[in-house]
């Protein structure tokens, strides 16, 4: 992954697509304060977005250093550094301890886990009782894509229709209902809509 492209198209042209689902996720979990991890962050973007909406403290965590490092300068750049942290491990094995988050989220990770009833399974295993998760991915809605693209256009930048619409893999076309029923986790909601798969779990 080119992490210095992916971070500037998603901190400029591709910003609407994170406050869009930052304001989905406040209000669906209706979750403000207490702490939230944001998985497979990279720099940070819709975690951030979410903090600015809330009184949420975010860490990001994400495999790879030099995303996380992206977002500890994107904290700073938006007057956010007591809002937030960065951890750097792997979904299957979180270095957290049981129960420690209030809300976890994560978009546009999941169909990279090897192992993803696995990952769920730790996510899981962190959440707080009371607390919510609202992981999985999308591109947004139709008015979303056409802001995306306008933003490029307006930049000089080229669009690439086939790309933008291009889901990684069959990570989103998993049965993901089998895969959680699998790990014994029966509190779970399964959002399939225009804008992507969101899986809510709660304790
Ligand atoms: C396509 S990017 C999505 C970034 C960001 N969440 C977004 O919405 O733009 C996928 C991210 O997931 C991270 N990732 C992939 N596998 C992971 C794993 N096993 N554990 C933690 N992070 C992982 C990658 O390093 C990458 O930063």
């Amino acid at each position: 992954m080119d992490v210095e492209h992916y971070d500037q198209q998603s901190r400029t042209v591709k910003k609407p697509l994170y406050t869009y689902y930052a304001q989905k996720i406040k209000d669906q979990t209706r979750m403000i304060e207490g702490k939230c991890l944001d998985v497979g962050a990279c720099g940070g973007y819709l975690g951030l977005e979410l903090a600015k909406m809330t009184n949420l403290h975010v860490t990001f965590f994400d495999l790879n250093a030099e995303a996380l490092e992206k977002a500890a300068l994107h904290l700073v750049e938006d007057g956010l550094e007591e809002r937030g942290a960065t951890l750097v491990g792997d979904v299957h094995a979180i270095p957290l301890e049981d129960e420690t988050m209030d809300l976890i989220i994560s978009r546009g990770s999941m169909p990279f886990w090897e192992d993803p009833a696995l990952a769920l399974q730790e996510i899981y295993r962190i959440l707080k009782k009371g607390g919510t998760t609202f992981v999985g991915g999308g591109k947004g809605t139709p008015e979303i894509k056409a802001q995306i693209i306008e933003n490029m256009l307006a930049e000089g930048q080229e669009v690439d229709l086939e790309a933008m619409d291009k889901m990684h893999g069959d990570g989103m076309k998993r049965d993901y209902d089998a895969l959680l029923k699998s790990k014994g986790i029966e509190n779970f909601m399964i959002h399939r809509a225009q804008d992507g798969i969101w899986i809510q779990m709660w304790k």
